[in-house]
């Protein structure tokens, strides 16, 4: 008898694939989130129309600009992505009334920085900006969109952006209920490496109730992302967990900030206890890099919008854990700009003190918060006269930062005290010490040996970010420290 035949069937691996829907999203906010993230949806959803909005006519301009080196952010790949896209399906205007309101899908990147005065001032999150795009929505909107919280947000701010958009849920031309589905999908790129970080996240959050609004902002990414490195979960763990995320990075780099202080004490070298302990597995090797402090807009303003979330909730001990993470960021910057005057024999008046770098870490032209700022600010007040260099950072953005008042360094600065080069020779000429403070790749292969004789001996290198070779380094006159060595000797 012959034995029953089964029908074979082969089972293939279930792919969720995206349904490649015509729609029309609107991005408010021009930024450094709203720029690369829509970029890259572009290139990824040609059957979608991106329009990217700001009140900001400058930046759009910029966005527009036909030389591409004008872009108002500096990005590793931005630029080669956005010209295969850019009026194509990818727009950037000034008409906010007009993107709305033939959007099915509209992103708010707008920022979210910390309220500088009123309640909650210095830890609270401005959400002003928020508050006004959806205010706008509310106004111009049509049908059902789906509005997407794109900004890093204090916890159940969904529910506000729900309170303001049902409360004028009227479409006055059409007489017809305009409805809206709030969903989270904080984004966790990171500047310098934003198209990577784009192109192959970690994973994708989305957070939110409607599960069709979910499932449709899952299928835009499905375009290019694998469904396992796509997270569903409620809103408001969408949203702590954005602030988390930064919360913990940051912990991370202040922690390592402290370790690399008792390397310099005892003659343990950091970038060998980081190599150490990064190769357990738990830790992992990422993110244990000694510097001057962590810099960049998010990291203090979501740490801080964490701990007036502890303080809301009388969660006081929790509060407090957090702002040490923010106390050791500002000692470590502190703590580098005492050295620097006590090893210049105490006084740094009218000396010369040459700075590489001023953005907040390499690859971008980003000074938000940058450790540059308050180490300059405090070396100006000690008296000292600084020559400045970065590859990047317009001398517009350095004179802006300079003048800006935070803790108990001075508000304003003299111009006729610092001076922005545009070459790495000209910044050293005179100089008594060199302060490296951006991992710029150019400051890691610099001809020094060429470069010493343009110092005022004897002179002091400053490595915050551990890149230089010491070997580098055996000349007369010239004396080296590195962060988490400490004064290095041949
Ligand atoms: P940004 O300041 O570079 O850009 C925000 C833009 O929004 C500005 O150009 C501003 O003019 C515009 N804007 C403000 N109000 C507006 C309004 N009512 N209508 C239209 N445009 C308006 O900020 P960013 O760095 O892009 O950050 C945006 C958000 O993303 C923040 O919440 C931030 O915490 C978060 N985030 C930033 C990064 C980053 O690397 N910068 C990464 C992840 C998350
Ligand atoms: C950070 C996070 O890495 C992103 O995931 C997040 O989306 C983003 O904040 C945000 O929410 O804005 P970013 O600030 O662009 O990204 O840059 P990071 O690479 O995280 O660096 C932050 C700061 O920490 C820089 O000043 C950097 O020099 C410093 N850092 C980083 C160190 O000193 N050591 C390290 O090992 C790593």
């Amino acid at each position: 008898m012959l034995a029953s035949i089964k029908p074979l069937i082969i089972l293939e691996p279930y792919m969720e694939k995206p349904t490649k829907k015509k729609r029309n999203i609107c991005c408010i906010g021009a930024g450094y989130v709203g720029g690369p993230t829509m970029t890259m949806i572009a290139s990824k959803c040609s059957e979608i129309k991106i329009t990217v909005v700001d009140i900001n006519k400058n930046r759009i301009d910029s966005w527009n600009s036909a030389d591409l080196t004008k872009l108002p952010i500096y990005e590793p790949g931005l630029a080669e992505i956005l010209s295969k896209v850019r009026n194509k399906n990818l727009f950037f205007s000034n008409d906010v009334k007009g993107a709305i309101s033939k959007a099915d899908i509209i992103f708010l990147s707008v920022n979210t920085p910390t309220k500088i005065k009123g309640i909650g001032k210095g830890k609270a999150s401005n959400l002003e900006y928020l508050e006004n795009s959806v205010r706008e929505i509310a106004k111009y909107s049509k049908g059902h969109t789906i509005i997407v919280e794109k900004s890093t947000v204090p916890v159940k701010t969904a529910e506000t952006i729900e309170l303001l958009l049902n409360s004028s849920c009227l479409d006055n031309v059409n007489n017809e209920k305009k409805t809206y589905s709030v969903i989270s999908n904080p984004e966790f790129l990171a500047e310098g490496s934003a198209i990577k970080d784009l192109e192959k996240p970690d994973r994708v959050l989305i957070g939110g109730k409607d599960q069709n609004a979910v499932k449709e902002i899952k299928e835009l990414y499905l375009s290019w992302v694998s469904s396992e490195k796509i997270l569903t979960t409620n809103l408001w763990s969408s949203e702590l967990s954005k602030l988390t995320a930064n919360a913990f990075l940051a912990q991370r780099v202040s922690s390592i900030n402290t370790i690399s202080a008792i390397c310099e004490k005892t003659g343990a070298n950091i970038a060998e206890v980081s190599r150490a302990i990064g190769t357990d597995q738990r830790i992992g090797k990422n993110f244990l890099n000694a510097g001057p402090g962590f810099g960049g807009s998010c990291f203090k303003k979501d740490i801080l919008s964490l701990v007036y979330l502890c303080i809301y909730y009388r969660l006081d001990e929790v509060a407090k854990y957090w702002e040490n993470v923010i106390a050791i960021n500002n000692w470590q910057q502190d703590r580098i700009s005492r050295l620097i005057i006590g090893n210049l024999f105490g006084t740094i008046e009218n000396k010369k003190i040459a700075i590489l770098g001023f953005a907040f870490k390499a690859d971008t032209n980003d000074t938000r918060e940058s450790p540059a700022i308050k180490i300059s600010k405090n070396l100006l007040q000690e008296g000292a006269k600084l020559s400045i260099y970065d590859p990047k950072v317009e001398e517009e953005k350095i004179n802006f930062e300079l003048n800006s008042c935070f803790d108990d360094v001075a508000c304003s600065i003299d111009k006729s005290k610092w001076k922005k080069f545009d070459s790495i020779e000209d910044t050293l000429k005179g100089a008594d010490a060199v302060v490296l403070l951006t991992e710029w790749e150019e400051f890691k292969y610099l001809p020094w040996s060429n470069l010493f004789k343009l110092l005022r001996k004897p002179a002091w290198i400053f490595d915050t970010r551990n890149i230089l070779d010491p070997n580098d380094f055996c000349s007369e006159g010239i004396n080296l420290w590195i962060n988490g060595i400490g004064e290095y000797s041949n």
